[in-house]
């Protein structure tokens, strides 16, 4: 997919056909546009920007056949300190600011109001489906979010442990297995710094076919204890080397733009030296509705 350029209606066609209603419509160098179920969000770094997408999305709903229910603008702001949540643009005002998006069947819950981020990462949409056809027993989700790899892992049958610090985040990672009718009682929902969580399962000698790790690129716990991404991945990943199974997989991601794929290669293949041990490298296929370069840097080690 090109920059600056719509969503070709047969794509659209086929992500609805795979039950997939959470995409990327469109990515210039000053926005972006994201479909999540019936309503949209124009994300904007210029009031321009925001002009131009509105007009152009309007036309390609009427190209593509698309109804949406609601549009939402979101500022795109120099520092992500500045960050704010969605503010409506066009719609009813008197419904409510949730709704439910859909990825190869599996139904998030998404939310306006909560943030800058409404609750479903679309462009970790390959690694899901990856975690899916590898159907592990056991799954790590480090820096959980809203669980949305944990509820992937578990509609194929994995028993999964959720880290994150943030316990609104475990909730509607909770409320997400409930969407899907998967009951809970084989999973964990930990509240904690996953620097922390992580030795203390190794302690207990817990091991997991599959650990992610996702980290933000800058967070500080209730203990006042920060991360930087890229300064302590590698204490994280070398954490992480300790509590995966043999043969075992782990996903390395990250949005920070001074990561890219290499840079997460070259940090894994120094802590494999590390700890003297050895793994294969992968990447899942292009995400079909992001440009090349767009979207977090993700790299697969599989353990040998
Ligand atoms: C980039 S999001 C992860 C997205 C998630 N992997 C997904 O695909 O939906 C980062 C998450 O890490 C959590 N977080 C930040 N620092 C943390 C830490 N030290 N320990 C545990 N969770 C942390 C935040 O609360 C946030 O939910």
């Amino acid at each position: 997919m090109e920059m600056s350029q719509w969503m070709d209606a047969d794509l659209h066609r086929e992500f609805v056909a795979e039950q997939t209603d959470a995409m990327r419509l469109y990515t210039a160098p000053d926005g972006w546009v994201e479909r999540y179920g019936v309503d949209v969000v124009i994300s904007h770094k210029t009031d321009a920007a925001l002009e131009r997408m509105s007009t152009e999305l309007y036309l390609w709903t009427l190209n593509v056949g698309y109804t949406f229910r609601r549009i939402f603008a979101r500022f795109l702001p120099k520092q992500n300190a500045d960050r704010e949540a969605p503010r409506l643009m066009l719609g009813d005002a008197a419904t409510n600011l949730q709704t439910i998006a859909t990825e190869r069947m599996l139904r998030y819950g998404i939310d306006f109001s909560a943030g800058y981020s409404v609750g479903l990462f679309i462009d970790q949409r390959e690694n899901r489906r990856f975690v899916r056809d590898l159907a592990p027993k056991t799954l790590l989700n480090c820096f959980a979010y809203t669980c949305s790899f944990s509820v992937a892992a578990a509609s194929v049958g994995s028993r999964t442990v959720s880290v994150d610090l943030s316990k609104k985040s475990l909730a509607r990672g909770r409320e997400n297995f409930a969407l899907n009718a998967l009951p809970t009682n084989d999973h964990r929902f930990i509240a904690d710094d996953v620097m922390t969580v992580l030795p203390r399962l190794a302690r207990k000698e817990e091991k997991f076919d599959v650990v992610i790790l996702d980290p933000p690129t800058f967070s500080r716990s209730h203990k006042g204890k920060t991360f930087q991404v890229e300064s302590d991945y590698e204490t994280l990943l070398l954490a992480a080397i300790e509590v995966v199974a043999r043969e075992g997989h782990i996903l390395l991601s990250t949005n920070c733009t001074s990561l890219d794929e290499r840079a997460l290669e070259v940090m894994a293949r120094y802590c494999l030296k590390a700890t003297r041990r050895a793994a294969a490298f992968h990447r899942e296929r292009p995400l079909p509705d992001f440009p090349r370069g767009e979207g977090a840097s993700t790299l697969w080690m599989r353990m040998r």
